[in-house]
């Protein structure tokens, strides 16, 4: 589990292993369109503007992960305990 801090509207979501963090927050009423669920189309693509991402998809390039500033909630997840996301 991991926490999504959420900078813009001061909310603070957790993500249990059973979920994916786009699922978390759109739980927690903070909508993020997906489409497919897999890390291929961006869709749910989210800026993160602090702690560091476990880049799960397919879309972003090698380089784009390693800027750790970008994440797609369908699939990835966090490394560090929290990441603060621009939502
Ligand atoms: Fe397609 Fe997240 S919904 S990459």
């Amino acid at each position: 589990p991991f926490e999504l801090r959420l900078a813009r509207s001061q909310r603070v979501v957790m993500v249990s292993a059973q979920q994916t963090a786009a699922q978390a927050l759109n739980a927690a009423g903070i909508f993020v369109p997906t489409s497919c669920e897999q890390g291929i189309c961006g869709t749910c693509l989210t800026r993160v503007l602090e702690g560091e991402c476990e880049h799960r998809d397919q879309y972003l390039e090698p380089e784009e992960q390693a800027a750790n500033d970008q994440f797609l909630p369908c699939c990835s997840r966090a490394r560090s305990a929290a990441l603060v996301l621009d939502l």
